[in-house]
């Protein structure tokens, strides 16, 4: 069902985008995520974790090298950010069953928005080990490890564009209980965060995820105060792009922005650098930016693959290398998705980054 768009707007008659699109995407009511279960084939979209249990392997794998890395500490601290449909927790909780001494020294906690994504990930998920968080410093003593796969992207953005020397910020507006969108006028405080960070170089359109910034700013200072670090795995870029990267699915369709509102999926592309420049600013070190592809293969996708296909019947054999290629080629998920890592200055793992 149509939300009626007066719901969104309230008395305002317009919003700034990113304020627009956690409306749409969030709120309590009438917001995407809290009205249904998205992921897979009956959903709007599938994302790694949906694809392949390998997936999921190879960053536990990574997980379980980082602890060893920091000499095995007797508490460690697992956050995945965004769980959705728990495909990714419920491999990370069996996986870890097979590895019984960071077993017992890790807890993981689920960071998650949507209450009706909460619901379903405590319907698949019950290990003692596992806590639902809404707040970081729920988070217990030891160092701690983020991941974040198509959090970021989820996260509402801000658009700019500089017209003349005067900056203007995209704007949703009502019009008849129709949804369009104008430039207005940018606010001063905005424009210094933007010139922090030199956005304004080349001109175009700027896009500023403000919000992805916020819940950053809490992670970072986690990280620097408990050591650890952060893994990212979005679909993005890394040199400029100045273009309008929303977009808005539908059932496995593109949909326009303004159509369907509260129905569809609305995420852009993130911008790998500007994060990489944020997290340098806050005082965390950050591995070289690398694709999806490299990451999984540097984990051993490939053998791991060859070992698990060695008993599977032909059918059974195709269907998985089918799903590993989706993950690594070049031409699908391979390398239109990067991989990020921050982490602690005095932290010397960098395993798949090298
Ligand atoms: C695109 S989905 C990715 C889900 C999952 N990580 C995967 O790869 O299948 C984004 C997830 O992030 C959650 N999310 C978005 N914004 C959030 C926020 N500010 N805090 C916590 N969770 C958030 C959404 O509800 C959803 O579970």
């Amino acid at each position: 069902m149509q939300i009626k768009i007066n719901k969104i707007f309230g008395k305002a008659k317009s919003l700034p985008l990113d304020l627009f699109l956690e409306k749409v995407l969030y709120d309590k009511n009438f917001g995407y995520y809290q009205k249904k279960n998205p992921f897979g084939k009956k959903g709007d979209f599938i994302t790694a974790p949906n694809i392949s249990n390998i997936f999921c392997e190879m960053i536990v794998i990574w997980f379980i090298s980082f602890w060893e890395s920091l000499n095995k500490p007797k508490k460690i601290n697992i956050v995945e950010l965004g769980p959705g449909n728990a495909d990714f927790s419920e491999i990370l909780v069996k996986t870890l069953k097979s590895f019984p001494q960071i077993l017992k020294s890790v807890n993981i906690y689920l960071y998650e928005k949507s209450e009706k994504l909460t619901k379903f990930q405590k319907k698949r998920i019950s290990s003692s080990k596992v806590l639902w968080i809404k707040n970081f410093n729920e988070i217990k003593k030891g160092p701690v490890i983020f991941f974040g796969n198509e959090f970021l992207d989820a996260l509402p953005i801000k658009q700019f564009k500089k017209v003349n020397s005067q900056i203007f910020e995209r704007h949703a507006i009502n019009v008849k209980n129709k949804v369009s969108f104008v430039f207005k006028k940018a606010l001063k405080s905005d424009i210094n965060k933007l010139k922090k960070y030199q956005l304004f170089k080349k001109g175009g359109l700027i896009e500023f995820p403000e919000y992805g910034f916020k819940e950053l700013n809490n992670i970072c200072s986690v990280i620097r105060k408990q050591n650890g670090g952060a893994l990212f795995i979005d679909y993005g870029y890394v040199s400029e792009n100045k273009q309008n990267t929303l977009q808005s699915v539908y059932k496995h369709k593109f949909n326009d922005l303004s159509k369907n509102i509260g129905n569809a999926d609305i995420t852009s592309l993130v911008n790998f650098d500007l994060y990489r420049k944020y997290f340098l600013h806050k005082n965390l070190f950050v591995e070289k930016i690398i694709s999806q592809s490299q990451f999984l293969q540097k984990m051993g996708i490939l053998e791991r693959s060859k070992m698990i296909s060695h008993k599977m019947d032909y059918k059974r054999k195709i269907d998985l290398y089918s799903r590993i290629q989706r993950l690594i080629s070049p031409y699908m998920m391979g390398e239109t998705f990067k991989v990020i890592f921050a982490k602690n200055k005095k932290c010397k793992f960098s395993l798949a980054f090298k």
